[in-house]
């Protein structure tokens, strides 16, 4: 039997980039598939179905199934029907994949309030939409004595994790992805649903010409390394793993380790007593860590 047999996916954004190799694989694996894309820009302009209906094409063309959905995620009511059209078409969820997103890069003096609001909303409320509604179908689901073995895989990026300058919107509202996952993770623990996030790095059009790789470097960003992971993440064999943060790609999966409680001083109501305290745990706490494993952020 297949890994996926049987299961019902939505895939946000899965019409182009990685979403649409998650998408694939997921139905390759044996799932029913959901297929959501508004289809826009990578900086979130326009609408158009044709890359969603082209996945749809190619997973039926092989032998799978798969539907259209072309909302909008970061629409409340939008997420609810996508969640509705995959339990109408398909019987039910079982996984839930929040990829949808785009860009819009400027240092944070020249950032627009447009600039900032509409990346937050695609990326964390695009989020906390489909969740929501997919969780409040599992809930009902469980009271009814039909337990789920239910996934949530979250999208946050690098540049959350580790700081990337000229991202201060994005990374907002990827950080506050990888924060919403674990949360997400011990709330719905109880119903059966594990929550996990992913940092995906491939090449997409969203990453295209950031640099020239090399033939060896660009078939570790090939999407396909990401998608492998996904679908076993998706798969009832990842029952026990939840509420982590996984860096992604052809070089290798990594669990990006938390926030952690470091040195600790006595606090003081008085200002003047702190200076020489604060600086004593500071130079024995760890530099927040760089992009790169045993790369450092400047103190
Ligand atoms: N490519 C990378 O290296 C990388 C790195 C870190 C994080 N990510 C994240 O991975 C995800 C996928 O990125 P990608 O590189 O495949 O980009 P992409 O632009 O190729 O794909 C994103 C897809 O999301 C769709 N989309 C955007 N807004 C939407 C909305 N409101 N509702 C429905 N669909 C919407 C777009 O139409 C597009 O097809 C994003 O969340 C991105 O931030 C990518």
């Amino acid at each position: 039997m297949s890994l996926l047999e049987g299961k019902v996916a939505i895939v946000t954004g899965s019409g182009r980039g990685v979403g649409r190799t998650y998408a694939l694989k997921l139905a390759e694996y044996g799932a029913k598939v959901v297929v959501n894309d508004l289809g826009g820009d990578t900086a979130g302009g326009g609408t158009d179905l044709t890359p969603a209906q082209e996945v749809v094409n190619e997973i039926k063309s092989r032998g799978g199934e798969a539907i259209v959905n072309g909302g909008d995620v970061s629409d409340w009511n939008s997420a609810k029907e996508m969640v509705q059209q995959a339990i109408d078409t398909f019987g039910g969820l079982d996984i839930l994949i929040n990829n949808a997103g785009i860009l819009r890069d400027r240092m944070l003096v020249n950032m627009t309030e447009d600039e900032w609001d509409i990346v937050i909303k695609v990326h964390l409320k695009g989020t906390f939409a489909p969740t929501h509604h997919a969780a409040n179908f599992w809930r009902m689901e469980s009271k009814a004595g039909r337990q789920p073995d239910a996934r949530v895989i979250n999208t946050t990026s690098h540049s959350a994790l580790y700081a990337n300058i000229g991202q201060a919107n994005y990374a907002a509202a990827k950080g506050g992805i990888a924060s919403f996952s674990q949360v997400a993770a011990r709330e719905l623990q109880r119903i059966g649903v594990t929550v996990n996030a992913i940092a995906p790095r491939a090449e997409t059009r969203m990453t295209a010409g950031l640099r020239e790789w090399t033939p060896e470097q660009l078939e570790r960003r090939d999407p396909e390394w990401i998608a492998g992971f996904v679908a076993w993440l998706a798969s009832p064999e990842a029952k026990d793993v939840s509420g982590r943060v996984f860096e992604v790609w052809g070089y290798g999966i990594t669990v990006s380790e938390s926030w952690q409680h470091g040195p600790t001083c006595e606090a003081s109501k008085d200002p003047t007593e702190l200076g020489e305290r604060v600086r004593k745990i500071l130079k024995f706490a760890r530099s927040n860590a760089g992009i790169n494993p045993g790369e450092w952020l400047d103190p």
